[in-house]
């Protein structure tokens, strides 16, 4: 362990799991900022943070803290990763890393330039299970693998002014919910060659559910939901010519899986046992990638993520949301 010194910048629902994951993994957990004093005080008590900043800007600043985890809304994530590394430090950024492909290309760009790590927390990449369906995959045990199907579909509040649904914030099922089956898709498959996307667009705007179709540059297809309005079965499979993996709910969260052969037989059954939320994986990897004098990740490289948020701009405009930022 390199004991990188954490700053979590914003103290809203992921912070707090962030945090707790941080927690349970032992790592160094320095300083947290809010917008407001309060905020900062009472994350800072309750996960036992010595340093509490009532601005972000003090937060970047502070000499005591190596990497800023980035948990504000989407649409504010180009801003404070700019402000992160103009200070100085390596980000880790949530998902969706920016509200477009222009916003993250910036933060490539910084980041390149400062010799600092950028990476997205898609924190479903560095999960024990995603190793090994990874493995079985280069493995060939599945063939030649032909198609990927996933949902991300959860039964989300409908308030107008809710992140999840104002457009202002980067509201929308794509961005939050429909970004986990498309990352993935891209893992297995590789980069999205030809998009096709339907959807429903909500009263403020901002998209409630998707429907992607795509073709993949290593020759497969997928075909991935994203809803905020319905929670589905959340499961996920890969399908090769000789057998395929089902990955069980929820699927892009610490999961069980079997392998399965063409002919019905039970080919491996693993079982996870991953505590906390899982959030930890991606923070240890930042660790070791910072410690090895690196500044992008092996497994979700940023330019990856400056191509899936491509992707996502694609499919936006067949969906037809576009957000205030853009017009
Ligand atoms: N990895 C996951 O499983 C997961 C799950 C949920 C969400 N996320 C991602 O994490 C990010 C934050 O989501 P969340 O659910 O934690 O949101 P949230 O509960 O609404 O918290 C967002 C926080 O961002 C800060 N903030 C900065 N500018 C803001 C603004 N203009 N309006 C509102 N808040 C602002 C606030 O912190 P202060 O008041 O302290 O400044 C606020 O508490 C999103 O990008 C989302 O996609 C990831």
């Amino acid at each position: 362990m390199t004991g990188l010194r954490w700053g979590i910048l914003a103290t809203g629902g992921i912070a707090h799991a962030f945090a707790n994951d941080l927690r349970i993994a032992g790592l160094n957990l320095t300083a947290v900022g809010s917008r407001r004093r309060e905020s900062a005080e009472a994350f800072a008590a309750e996960f036992g943070i010595r340093r509490a900043h009532s601005s972000y800007a003090a937060l970047v600043d502070d000499p005591d803290v190596d990497i800023i985890y980035i948990a504000s809304p989407h649409s504010r994530h180009h801003e404070h990763a700019m402000l992160a590394l103009e200070a100085g430090r390596h980000v880790l950024i949530e998902k969706a890393v920016t509200l477009d492909a222009e916003e993250a290309t910036a933060i490539q760009a910084l980041a390149q330039s400062r010799g600092l790590l950028a990476m997205e927390a898609m924190w479903t990449r560095y999960l024990p299970h995603m190793v090994r369906v990874r493995e079985i995959i280069a493995g060939g045990v599945l063939g030649d693998v032909r198609a990927v199907v996933a949902d991300h579909t959860q039964s989300l509040p409908t308030d107008p002014a809710h992140r999840l649904n104002a457009l202002e914030l980067g509201g929308g099922a794509l961005l939050d919910l429909g970004i986990y089956p498309v990352s993935f898709a891209w893992d297995i498959l590789g980069t999205m060659a030809g998009i096709r996307a339907v959807g429903t667009v909500g009263p403020t705007g901002a998209d409630t559910e998707a429907v992607i179709a795509a073709t993949h540059s290593g020759g497969g297809v997928s075909s991935l939901i994203a809803s905020s309005r319905a929670a589905g079965p959340n499961v996920a499979h890969v399908i090769g010519t000789r057998a395929r993996i089902d990955i069980d709910a929820v699927w892009y969260t610490p999961a069980s899986f079997r392998v399965t052969s063409t002919d019905g037989t039970l080919l491996e059954k693993y079982a996870s046992e991953t505590a906390g939320r899982g959030m930890q994986f991606q923070a240890l990897a930042a660790e070791e990638l910072v410690a090895s004098g690196r500044t992008d990740s092996d497994l979700l490289p940023f330019g990856e993520s400056v191509a899936i948020m491509r992707a996502l701009d694609d499919i936006r405009a067949q969906l037809g949301v576009v957000y205030p930022q853009e017009r």
